[in-house]
């Protein structure tokens, strides 16, 4: 069960961390890491709890805290340096890493080749921030979150970022926007399964290649269109 005092003792670790935070990044702009805006820390603390089953593309303050939180996580990044040092911090701050794993792998590589695995509850994108990273994150990383999971984006000023976020979760209504803020936004799924799917599943997106009066007779429900052609016996 997760209390109250569960909820913010994960608040008091982003406290924590922020105010002392891992060097992994040194080109950071604050010459530490990398890292989003202090709410998006506080959303996710208040998302998840301890087993919960996690998964992040990239590295830094968000993994020391998933670590922190008791979360079963895993942590996808090129950079072994970057991992060593997750891990040597953690141990300075007395953080458990037992329930931390990293894929020392390119997200592109790595995602696809996961297999097997509880459905996650928690997805967190902010690895390569280059197109169509953003994408094969959520679409491998995404489309293995449980119903009623949450996958949160950062870096919602880039194109290669919002474009995905704006063009497909925005409209559909199987992600449920439950945060944005300029940087950041986190949607939780209302469906489950690879995300793979026809292009009329995604009935939100109106298809050009049809006539406006075939556009309106499928969206006619089927059981309309029987009660119709019963009555004038076609
Ligand atoms: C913005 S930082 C992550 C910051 C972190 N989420 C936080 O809140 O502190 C981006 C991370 O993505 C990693 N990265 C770069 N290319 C990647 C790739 N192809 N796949 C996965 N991660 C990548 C970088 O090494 C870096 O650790």
């Amino acid at each position: 069960m997760d209390g109250e005092g569960e909820v913010d003792e994960r608040m008091r670790w982003v406290e924590r961390v922020l105010a002392s935070p891992p060097l992994i990044h040194p080109d950071a702009p604050n010459g530490a890491v990398w890292s989003t805006e202090p709410d998006c820390y506080r959303f996710m603390a208040d998302q998840v709890a301890r087993g919960s089953h996690t998964l992040e593309t990239g590295i830094g303050l968000s993994t020391v805290l998933f670590a922190a939180w008791g979360c079963d996580h895993l942590a996808v990044s090129p950079y072994r340096y970057e991992a060593d040092r997750i891990l040597e911090y953690c141990s300075d701050m007395g953080i458990h890493t037992h329930s931390l794993r990293f894929d020392i792998r390119p997200s592109d590589v790595a995602l696809p080749a996961l297999v097997g695995g509880e459905p996650l509850d928690l997805v967190f994108i902010d690895g390569c921030h280059g197109f169509p990273m953003p994408i094969i994150d959520w679409f491998y990383g995404a489309g293995r979150l449980r119903r009623g999971g949450t996958v949160v984006f950062d870096d919602l000023a880039l194109p290669q970022v919002f474009t995905p976020v704006d063009t497909f979760l925005e409209r559909d209504r199987r992600w449920l926007r439950l945060e944005r803020t300029g940087k950041w936004a986190a949607y939780r799924r209302l469906s489950e399964g690879p995300l793979a799917e026809m292009e009329m599943d995604q009935e939100f997106y109106p298809d050009p290649r049809l006539t406006p009066w075939r556009r309106a007779k499928d969206r006619v429900p089927l059981n309309v269109k029987r009660t119709v052609r019963h009555v004038i016996g076609i």
